[in-house]
């Protein structure tokens, strides 16, 4: 026995959250829709876990972050979904999926069945056992990915005040942990492989300005090298963390950010897939006509770089999310999804924001000893992103906007020499 719906989102994330909203604005019936979603609650801003969530004091807690406050928008709490005839079906884990017969099978042993399904199940944390390295059921070892994960953090990081943290991994994950774990009034040291912070997308000397301010802040960083075992306690507690280059770092707690995975299994081998993602085209739908993905878990054709990209970064959650609804329910009104990449992050006072691809040749620009400095990238001739820190929202409007236009540079020198002025002026 089964349920029948017309939309049908597996995942209840923030992607699942700002495709509901579409839904409601677009006009869905009562009954029509349904989310599966394997966490307790209805969709947040995920945003929030690794920021707010973890403040001393008034940290942010649910109800006050589900979808979509973080564009300003109306806040959907359990009450929304009911109100607009949504079923949300929560602490369920989508099981199986057989695209051919549009069927799911849910771990209560329920089978539902749709006309349209949206994937919607954003990414898995990487754990280090993936990287040969023991230590999952440490009681001390936290990750960063969902809910749980945040409050199973806020409870170790409390019980470590004062105590020595190890951060792995200096990407997103790794650094806004960090800066958290000082605001706590824990000693964190960074421990990554690479030879800066941010190395997918900051600059040597990008990377330089945030290195230096969180060495400010006490964070230690431990470059080019990797952990290579644990020490752990007789009650299984990680008290020491050993690298590759033979050092030994005694941890009351770690935290680990190395990277994600996309939720792609329920669909390997049914689905195209493409960088590590589900394949789809411009209106998000995959190789399967009936099936769309959006979120981190989608690899769709980005514009304005002129290739296939899943990015993993809340804004093209939401915004791929709410294309896809209109190109389901109104088809024939909706072209091609043209998404400019954003993205962003909020450290101790600092603030960033970055537009558009990182590749090509760089220039600098502002004062990278005082709060306002960036940098734009040209490749082939052309402004293709930039990067803004310290800016006011006029400022960042203006580098999104130039960004978007690919203005052509034939004067790097004098594209420097106008720095953010250039943006402003476009
Ligand atoms: P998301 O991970 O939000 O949701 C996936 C959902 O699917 C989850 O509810 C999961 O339980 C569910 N699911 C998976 N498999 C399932 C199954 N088989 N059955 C049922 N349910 C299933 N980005 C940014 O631009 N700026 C920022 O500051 C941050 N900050 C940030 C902090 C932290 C801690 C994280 C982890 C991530 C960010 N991000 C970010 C990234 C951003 O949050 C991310 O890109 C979006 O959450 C992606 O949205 P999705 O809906 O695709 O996945
Ligand atoms: P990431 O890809 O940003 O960084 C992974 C880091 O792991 C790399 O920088 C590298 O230093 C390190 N690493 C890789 N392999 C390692 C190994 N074997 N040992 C030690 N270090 C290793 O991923 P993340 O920081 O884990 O973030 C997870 C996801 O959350 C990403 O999708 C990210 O976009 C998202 N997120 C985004 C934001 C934001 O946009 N502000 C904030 C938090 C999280």
């Amino acid at each position: 026995m089964g349920r029948a719906f017309v939309y049908v989102i597996i995942g209840g994330g923030v992607a699942a959250g700002y495709a509901a909203h579409e839904f409601v604005k677009r006009g869905v019936a009562h009954g029509e829709l349904c989310i599966i979603s394997e966490e307790p609650v209805a969709p947040y801003e995920r945003p929030a876990l690794s920021k707010g969530y973890l403040l001393p004091e008034a940290p942010a807690r649910l109800p006050s972050f589900h979808c979509c406050v973080g564009t300003n928008e109306e806040r959907l709490a359990p009450k929304w979904y009911k109100e607009n005839g949504i079923e949300l079906i929560l602490g369920t884990r989508v099981k199986s999926a057989d695209v051919r017969r549009k069927t799911l099978l849910t771990a209560t042993g329920e089978t539902i069945s749709y006309k349209y399904l949206i994937v919607a199940t954003g990414a898995r944390a990487l754990k280090l056992e993936e990287f040969g390295v023991n230590g999952l059921d440490a009681p001390n070892v936290c990750y960063l990915r969902d809910l749980a994960d945040a409050d199973r953090l806020v409870d170790v990081m409390q019980s470590c005040s004062g105590g020595n943290a190890v951060v792995i991994g200096g990407g997103y994950i790794g650094m806004e942990c960090a800066a958290s774990l000082v605001i706590n009034k824990l000693n964190a040291t960074m421990v990554f492989p690479e030879a800066q912070c941010m190395a997918r997308l900051f600059t040597s000397r990008i990377a330089s300005y945030y290195e230096e301010f969180y060495q400010s802040k006490g964070v230690k960083f431990i470059k080019g090298t990797v952990l290579t075992s644990f020490d752990f306690s007789s009650e299984g507690k990680v008290t020491a963390v050993n690298l590759r280059d033979g050092s030994k770092l005694p941890a009351d707690m770690v935290v680990v950010g190395i990277g994600i995975r996309p939720n792609t299994s329920l669909f390997e081998g049914q689905l195209t897939m493409e960088k590590g993602g589900i394949k789809v085209n411009g209106k998000m739908q995959s190789s399967n006509t009936s099936v769309y993905a959006i979120g981190d878990v989608a690899a769709f054709p980005v514009k304005i770089v002129g290739e296939t990209r899943r990015l993993e970064h809340v804004d093209s959650a939401r915004k791929s999310a709410r294309h896809a609804v209109a190109a389901i329910m109104e088809p024939e009104k909706t072209g091609e999804f043209d998404y400019l990449p954003f993205f962003y992050s909020r450290v101790f006072t600092l603030s960033w924001q970055f537009y558009g691809d990182n590749a090509g040749e760089v220039v600098h620009f502002g004062d990278f000893s005082g709060h306002t400095f960036g940098a734009y990238w040209i490749n082939k001739g052309h402004l293709v992103g930039s990067f803004l820190e310290g800016g006011t929202k006029e400022q960042y409007e203006a580098i999104a906007q130039t960004t978007r236009l690919k203005p052509k540079i034939e004067d790097l020198a004098e594209l420097e020499r106008q720095g953010l002025g250039f943006a402003l002026s476009v």
